[in-house]
């Protein structure tokens, strides 16, 4: 039986989750390919009735957080809050609506992974080994993963952290990087032996291939996990010496679990955290070993040993059950390029949404998503043109074409004869068929199956020319049940999206005067039902309005990299910057330069700012009777104490920039790429406060 046959006999209970994004940055496009998809499947098993339950967090933990909340110089918990909320608005905004979205850094997440560990350690699936670590012998620390770059030992793509490689995405350990290097202080690491902690994944060998042999992934995944399977599978490192930001490990001093154990525990946390306050909802009914509820979860090719080979060993160790699906989809190129920051294609979800609403995108991710794990691409000039054409061109215009009729001459009121059987029948029997693509993930076909019945709309509007009828003394009926049939057209084929657009199915419910939609009101038809007045559903969009996207991208992108290493900078001020047009490969006329008021300024005060452990707060005289205030990146490079009396050069007239801390009304001039590599700029003895520099 299938899962669709399933379907009609009961309600399933199912929970839903997509993977945690880490919280070192803003949202991209890239990342809303899986919000979206499983927003879209979530929505769709919604409208079906069942009771689907969907969650997702913040992936909080490890080197590329700490690494994120240092650039900006604040503690890993303030930077971690403060994307939360970001986050939390861009998922608003482009409508993936989680039932409850957490963090791996909870109480929940805590005591679950230590149950977890506690359990595999109980029944001797946890080792502890002697291994020889990176150690930096400038910062004196053990250096994990992220604090190494080198190049990968299996492809030899160069400057890969010491993890995992985003080249070939091989997992490795940082010592077996090759020319590796600190990325603290720059030093070569010296190897030194630390005690770690290991999962023992081969005692479950037979328990993944047996998950993976009982259809829980695609077949081209499965041959993939089982060539991985039949090499033999290596003991996982699951801890990392201190400093690290993460969860201790019980019973041991200064070590602590590795991100990737506690994270796939977050899908649990957020759960449990959800079933805390939510009358009815059980969490050991899902998770017990023989729950009849199904677990699936969406992810990026990336992360299919995670989710394939370390999870379900760590859940059925720990006597859980195990998912029922792992869905994985493709990465995402725009125009046929990989995302990158330095090409400025590495579009922030935020950046879409200041231009375009949220469901072009849906729209345009749905009709990309076949199911399968193969890269999708967002071409610009195709998206334009599929929405006019579909959404606009075809769906719209069904309504909007026959609702004037209907309002104007009819008193809004639909007729009860069917004048089109034939073709609202065809609309009503595509259900099924449409519901099994959703269920299979092939959201192109389904979109597509939808948009050829709008094209059958509307070639028979077409061809019964109700504008003709409407000037045809006597027609009446005839006119009413004929723009009678395009209302309903458009309803069913509204019902089929709604998955997909849903602010918009909302908006048609309401000028239907229906309840909201559900899946099978499409096997029902308005007949002698009252609609309200038609009101546009969505505008077409422009070529230029997608431009301006990738524009806004581009500069953002060259902002961020040439204030990234002088000073922390806030999105928002970063644009400030950018929207001064001076980006660093650009040439700029003299008139350029001289609008920058370059002086010299000396330093009266330098205090450490709280809470910020990259920043000073730097007080300096200009010679205008008034001191002003820089917050400067330059607290790992310098001694406050050490810089009180000398003089340096500011940007004097740069738009003032709120911090967190406070106002920051210049900004100083320093050398170099950051953290302790960074010196301020000095001007020779004798020039004085206040001079201009040119
Ligand atoms: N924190 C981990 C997941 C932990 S799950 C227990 C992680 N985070 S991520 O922020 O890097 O990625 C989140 C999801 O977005 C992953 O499924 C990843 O595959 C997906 N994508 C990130 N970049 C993407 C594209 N460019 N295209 C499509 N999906 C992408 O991995
Ligand atoms: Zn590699």
């Amino acid at each position: 039986m299938s899962q669709t046959d399933k379907d009609n006999s009961s309600s399933r209970k199912m929970l839903v989750t997509s993977a945690l994004p880490y919280a070192n940055g803003p949202l991209h496009m890239g990342h809303l390919v899986e919000y979206i998809q499983s927003d879209i499947w979530v929505r769709f098993q919604k409208m079906r009735g069942h009771a689907c339950t969907f969650v997702c967090a913040d992936d909080a933990h490890g080197t590329a957080i700490s690494l994120y909340a240092q650039k900006q110089g604040i503690t890993p918990e303030a930077s971690v809050a403060a994307v939360h909320e970001e986050r939390m608005e861009d998922f608003r905004r482009f409508l993936v609506d989680f039932d409850n979205y957490h963090s791996t850094h909870s109480e929940e997440n805590r005591t679950q992974v230590a149950a977890i560990y506690n359990c595999l350690k109980e029944k001797g699936h946890i080792v502890r080994r002697t291994i020889t670590q990176a150690f930096d012998p400038v910062s004196k620390r053990f250096l994990a993963d992220r604090y190494v770059k080198g190049t990968c030992p299996r492809c030899g793509a160069a400057d890969q952290y010491g993890d995992n490689c985003e080249s070939c995405s091989a997992t490795y350990s940082p010592a077996e990087l090759i020319n590796p290097r600190s990325t603290v202080s720059g030093a070569t690491p010296v190897e030194r032996e630390s005690e770690h902690l290991f999962f023992r994944l081969s005692d479950f060998s037979s328990v993944i291939r047996s998950w993976i042999d009982s259809g829980t992934i695609r077949q081209e995944i499965a041959n993939k996990l089982s060539e991985w399977l039949d090499a033999g599978l290596q003991d996982w490192d699951i801890s990392r010496d201190a400093p690290y930001f993460g969860f201790q490990i019980p019973g041991e001093t200064d070590k602590y679990f590795y991100v990737w154990l506690d994270a796939p525990v977050g899908y649990m946390a957020a759960f449990r955290n959800l079933c805390d306050r939510t009358e009815g909802l059980d969490f050991d009914a899902f998770w017990k070993p023989d729950s009849d509820a199904e677990l699936h979860h969406f992810i990026g090719k990336d992360i299919i040993n995670f989710h394939c080979l370390f999870w379900p060993a760590m859940l059925s160790g720990a006597g859980y059950r195990t998912p029922t699906k792992v869905h994985v989809h493709g990465y995402l190129t725009i125009n046929g390029e990989k995302m990158s920051k330095s090409r400025g294609t590495l579009i922030a979800a935020r950046t879409w949404l200041d231009h375009l609403g949220p469901e072009s995108l849906r729209y345009y991710y749905a009709a990309r998503l076949s199911g399968r794990m193969e890269d999708l691409d967002l071409n610009t000039s195709d998206l334009v043109q599929r929405i006019n054409s579909d959404l606009v061109g075809k769906l719209v215009n069904i309504a909007s074409r026959n609702a004037g009729f209907i309002t104007k001459r009819f008193d809004g009121r639909l007729s009860s004869t069917n004048a089109a059987p034939e073709l609202l029948d065809a609309c009503q029997q595509a259900a099924p068929l449409i519901a099994s693509l959703y269920e299979e993930l092939d959201f192109a076909r389904a979109m597509r199956k939808v948009m050829s019945l709008a094209d059958k709309a509307n070639s028979w509007i077409d061809e019964v020319k109700p504008w003709v009828i409407a000037r045809t003394p006597g027609e009446e009926d005839r006119l009413q049940a004929v723009c009678s049939v395009g209302i309903n057209v458009f309803r069913l084929l509204m019902i089929y999206l709604a998955p997909v657009l849903p602010a918009m199915a909302k908006q048609a419910a309401g000028f239907l005067n229906t309840d909201s939609l559900r899946w099978d009101d499409s096997q029902t038809l308005l007949l002698d039902h009252s609609i309200n007045t038609f009101t546009p559903l969505m505008k077409r969009i422009e070529q230029k309005q997608i431009d301006a996207v990738l524009e806004q991208a581009r500069v953002e992108a060259l902002s961020q990299q040439s204030t990234a290493s002088s000073s922390p900078v806030a999105p928002a001020a970063a644009s400030a910057v950018a929207g001064e047009k001076v980006a660093r490969a650009d040439e700029i006329g003299i008139d350029d330069f001289s609008r920058i008021d370059l002086r010299v300024a000396r330093i009266v005060d330098a205090q450490p700012v709280e809470g910020a452990d990259k920043l000073l707060r730097l007080t300096l005289d200009l010679d205008e009777g008034r001191t002003r205030t820089a917050f400067s990146g330059i607290r790992k490079a310098y001694q406050p104490q050490d810089l009180i009396g000398r003089h340096t050069l500011v940007v004097a007239n740069l738009k003032p920039r709120r911090m967190r801390f406070g106002v920051s009304e210049v900004m100083v001039l320093t050398a170099g790429s950051g953290g302790e590599n960074l010196w301020l700029v000095q001007p020779d003895a004798g020039a004085r406060p206040g001079m201009p520099v040119s």
